[in-house]
């Protein structure tokens, strides 16, 4: 095993740790619809790089009234959509799976690009629920913007 000296680590961890910590805190940034309420355009989710096509992705913000929210990003041939990732049963957060939003407390099971109900709670048949609530969602400059 090669030895490195102290100077060398230094080195190395001054050139590593600033782009590791600007990448993961460019990912995880909360949007805040609050704060984009007078933008035409709607609040910065994320990077268009994050959701590639056949990827559906969770992310945390609040809403225009300050509370938390999820919003589920799902990219497919046929385009970029994004919904409320609260289930429109009793609330809980929806998780991706597959093409699928799936609800952990009841087992309903959403479509992740219309949000449309497939199968209600503990079974029950579809549209029983609500679909998601949908978000406008814009792609501008590199990045994705919902309303
Ligand atoms: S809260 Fe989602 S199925 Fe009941």
């Amino acid at each position: 095993m090669p030895k490195i000296n102290r100077r060398q680590l230094l080195a190395f961890t001054s050139a590593i740790i600033p782009s590791f910590l600007a990448s993961k805190l460019d990912s995880a940034q909360a949007f805040s619809l609050e704060k984009a309420a007078t933008s035409s355009i709607g609040a910065k989710v994320a990077k268009s790089s994050a959701v590639k096509v056949g990827q559906t992705q969770i992310f945390s913000g609040s809403s225009a009234s300050g509370t938390s929210i999820e919003v589920v990003l799902t990219r497919t041939s046929k385009g970029l959509f994004a919904l409320d990732g609260a289930c429109t049963h009793n609330g809980c957060g929806v998780a991706a799976q597959g093409s699928k939003l799936v609800c952990p407390c009841h087992g309903s099971i959403f479509a992740s690009d219309t949000g449309a109900n497939l199968m209600g709670p503990n079974g029950a048949p579809k549209n029983t629920l609500q679909p998601l609530t949908k978000y406008k969602v814009t792609e501008k400059a590199g990045y994705i913007y919902i309303k």
